[in-house]
């Protein structure tokens, strides 16, 4: 590929970050990428990568030339124009999103006029604006990042769409940026900066609201003997609700949703407006891990004692992040009952051990699953529908399976001799008779 004439800069190498780093680098263009951690830049450096993510490994070895990182602001400010800013924007304690560090780097900027900044952490709707004031010299574009850890590398080389805003005056920047992502083929909105912030924040709301929807579905189904796999399916067809983001399970976490609903929640709240919605998004999701626990309470009893093994520990597969992860929750409330908890993930353990205090994590599914008394699947990763479920009946001191992602085959689970539970799932060979429980229980009642 040909070498752009216009390097890129990019402020803060998290997740969206060195994604986003990586794939201009694989696009031809030379990146500069800043980060205070002076240990993380030194680890880019060497090509060790300080995150899980499919595919950046190889962007990171191809374009070593085009990409170089480090932890002078200077230095990046004097080979580019262009700045994406990467930071992240956590929570405080009061749900609104702390923008300490997009403020710093406001603060660097302000000695220099000479650059574009484009927003790509989540920000209030509001931010842009403020940020604009403070450096009118500055041009100023909000470009919300939609990537999905997991699949971030090919969310970014294939985006549904990319939204740009930028207000009147910084049009040229805003066709700078458009210039940058159009040969990536995604529908480009252009809108202003407020909308543009919006959009990011609305967009995860509807998503969690989506998960927390048919979460709530699911439970409803566990009453009347439906299986959320087929609603879902069912309502997924229709093109105005779509299958998307309609799978049930324990609740949704990760270093995004619960963050960005709580922001929009907040930022709502303290223009006066109530977003009555958000609360119940919220409260569902907590909810959801819970459930888990009743359901093994309802086949073991008391969990006093009991061995209970958790199978994937990360937020979600194909990442090793721990953020707001329901085996947190889950971990601590099965502790909170007694229960011994032993626990695997193919490449989130590193991560974990530090966050689950009394965990004992294994190095493989079949060890966590010796001598458990029950176990919870809590992320799909694919090698949990390899693993050989024979022996891990026959390892168990008692085979109880709560699938907490609907991921395995009920029927295959309990043709090998478990007790298999979902979310809102009804096991193959019980479907019909569910139903028609349900169905004589609603015709019994009073
Ligand atoms: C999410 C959004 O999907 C991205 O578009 C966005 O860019 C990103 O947040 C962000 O703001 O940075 P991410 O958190 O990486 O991406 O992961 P998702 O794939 O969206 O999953 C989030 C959580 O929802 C996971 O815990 C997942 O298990 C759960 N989920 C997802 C469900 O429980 N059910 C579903 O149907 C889908």
């Amino acid at each position: 590929m040909t070498e752009s004439r216009e390097p890129i800069g990019v402020i803060g190498v998290g997740w969206v970050g060195l994604v986003t780093a990586a794939c201009f680098a694989e696009l031809g263009h030379r990146v500069v990428a800043r980060d205070i951690l002076a240990e993380k830049v030194d680890s880019l450096s060497r090509g060790e990568l300080t995150i899980h993510e499919p595919g950046l490994s190889d962007l990171l070895s191809r374009n070593s030339e085009r990409l170089t990182f480090t932890t002078d602001m200077g230095e990046l400010l004097g080979s580019a124009r262009l700045l994406f800013v990467c930071v992240d924007t956590p929570p405080t304690r009061s749900g609104d999103a702390d923008l300490s560090r997009v403020r710093s780097v406001v603060e660097e900027l302000r000695a220099d006029g000479d650059h574009m900044l484009i927003m790509k952490s989540t920000v209030p709707a509001g931010t842009g604006e403020t940020i604009r004031r403070d450096l009118p010299d500055v041009a100023y574009v909000s470009c919300p990042e939609f990537l999905k850890e997991g699949s971030a590398v090919a969310d970014f080389m294939h985006p549904d769409r990319v939204v740009i805003g930028a207000d009147p005056a910084d049009e040229a920047a805003g066709d700078a940026v458009a210039a940058l992502y159009e040969p990536l083929g995604g529908e480009i909105v252009r809108t202003d900066v407020s909308s543009a912030e919006m959009i990011k924040l609305a967009s995860n709301a509807f998503l969690a609201t989506k998960i927390s929807f048919v979460n709530e579905i699911a439970n409803v189904c566990e009453e009347v003997g439906a299986d959320v796999g087929e609603v879902a399916r069912g309502m997924g067809l229709d093109q105005r609700i779509g299958p998307s983001f309609l799978r049930a399970g324990i609740g949704y976490g990760g270093s995004c949703f619960p963050k960005d609903v709580s922001a929009l929640k907040m930022l709502a709240g303290n223009t006066g407006y109530h977003f009555q919605l958000l609360n119940a998004v919220i409260e569902v999701n907590e909810l959801q891990k819970r459930r888990v626990v009743q359901k093994l309470l309802g086949h073991l009893g008391s969990l006093v004692g009991k061995r209970v093994a958790l199978l994937g520990l990360a937020f979600k597969p194909h990442t090793d992040d721990m953020r707001e992860a329901s085996s947190l929750v889950l971990a601590a409330r099965l502790q909170g009952e007694g229960a011994d908890v032993v626990a695997y993930d193919p490449v989130a353990a590193g991560a974990a051990r530090d966050l689950l205090g009394g965990v004992e994590l294994r190095d493989s599914a079949l060890e966590a699953l010796d001598r458990a008394d029950a176990a919870v699947l809590v992320t799909e990763w694919p090698e949990f529908a390899e693993l050989d479920w024979t022996e891990a009946a026959t390892r168990m001191a008692r085979p109880l399976l709560i699938d907490g992602r609907n991921f395995l085959d009920p029927k295959a689970l309990i043709s090998t001799g478990f007790e298999y539970e979902g979310i809102g799932r009804q096991s193959a060979d019980d479907r019909h008779s569910s139903a028609s429980v349900a169905r004589s229980r609603a015709e019994h009642a009073p």
